[in-house]
């Protein structure tokens, strides 16, 4: 449904952008505002969720949006915010693969007057005018709540813990977070020990591949805790742990991070220990501060996302259905 959302939108994105030449010159003063928007890719089922709460919250906000798929490749990112930039649109916003590399073109932007807000994950730059404001999820908090929940799990064991870590896209914000604030929180007690950690780029088929390389590697009965940076790996290696006759979440505990209608099920089964939510539907914030932005409104240069914690000991009739 999203993808046939996202070419109908490039194709209309098109039709726009060269039936009417390449900007936006001879448009009436009272058009809806045109917000051009960079997605990174499609590689979740969060991502999915993300892009179908942006899409549909700018149709309810009267707003022309330009959505393109970078399929996971900044280039496309740097190509389709330039493509919005000769277009002219009011607002760019845009969700960055990885944190560095966006100073050239968000010049751009700013050299063309067009604000831009970053969406999801956070850029590092020395120039924080080159953006007018982020919309973030704290991922760093949500590695300190993974740590939190293992503390609490095994409070009552000196034992030692051995942690198998699937982290996200390297260089990311999420798994740059989600790797430190982890680790600031099991630091204190040495019997916690990550005793292998791979990036699995969010995706089920990595988190697959990576947790047969690990079983490859690992005696089972040595790998207490499976902590995986996102739901997708999580599906991927427990795919792997059946295989093996590994029980989830009673042979590995398993903190995973995101929080889709299929984890909250395995954590309702038992098969999963904790989730950590990161929230995909930031639609219709976004729609309300490019509103505001294009209305020439001051707007806070950071804005964090609120987010939560599931876990077995949860009253889990208070989790309400997930949608997506
Ligand atoms: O940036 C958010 C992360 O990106 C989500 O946790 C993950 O599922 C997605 O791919």
């Amino acid at each position: 449904m999203v993808r046939s959302l996202h070419v109908f939108l490039t194709i209309l994105f098109l039709a726009v952008f060269l039936g009417c030449g390449t900007s936006r010159d001879n448009e009436p003063e009272d058009s809806p505002i045109v917000l051009g928007y960079s997605q990174l890719g499609d590689e979740s089922a969060w991502r999915t969720q993300n892009s179908r709460s942006i899409i549909s919250a700018a149709q309810d906000a009267g707003i022309k949006i330009m959505f393109e798929d970078a399929m996971q490749n900044p280039e496309n990112q740097i190509k389709a915010i330039r493509s919005f930039i000769a277009y002219k649109v009011d607002v760019i916003a845009f969700s960055p693969l990885v944190e560095t590399g966006w100073d050239t073109v968000l010049g751009e932007a700013r050299a063309a007057g067009i604000p831009v807000i970053i969406v999801d994950r956070m850029i590092d730059t020395a120039d924080p005018g080159l953006y007018r404001t982020a919309i973030t999820s704290d991922f760093d908090l949500e590695g300190r709540r993974a740590g939190e929940f293992l503390v609490e799990k095994f409070q009552d064991t000196d034992d030692p813990v051995r942690i198998v870590e699937l982290v996200g896209t390297a260089e990311s914000t999420p798994a740059i977070g989600r790797y430190e604030g982890f680790r600031e929180v099991i630091s204190a007690d040495p019997k916690f020990e990550v005793i292998f950690s791979e990036d699995g780029d969010f995706m089920l088929s990595k988190g697959r591949e990576i947790m047969q390389r690990v079983l490859s590697l690992y005696d089972p009965e040595d790998i207490d805790v499976l902590y995986s940076h996102n739901d997708d790996m999580t599906f991927g290696a427990i795919e792997v742990m059946h295989e093996a006759g590994i029980v989830p979440g009673r042979d590995i505990v398993i903190i995973s991070v995101d929080a889709t209608q299929r984890i909250i099920n395995y954590l309702k089964e038992g098969a999963v220990n904790c989730v950590i939510e990161c929230n995909p539907n930031s639609g219709p914030l976004v729609m309300d501060i490019a509103g505001r932005i294009a209305a020439g409104e001051e707007v806070p240069k950071h804005i964090s996302i609120q987010e939560t914690v599931f876990d077995e000991y949860t009253d889990f009739s208070t989790i309400a259905d997930r949608g997506y």
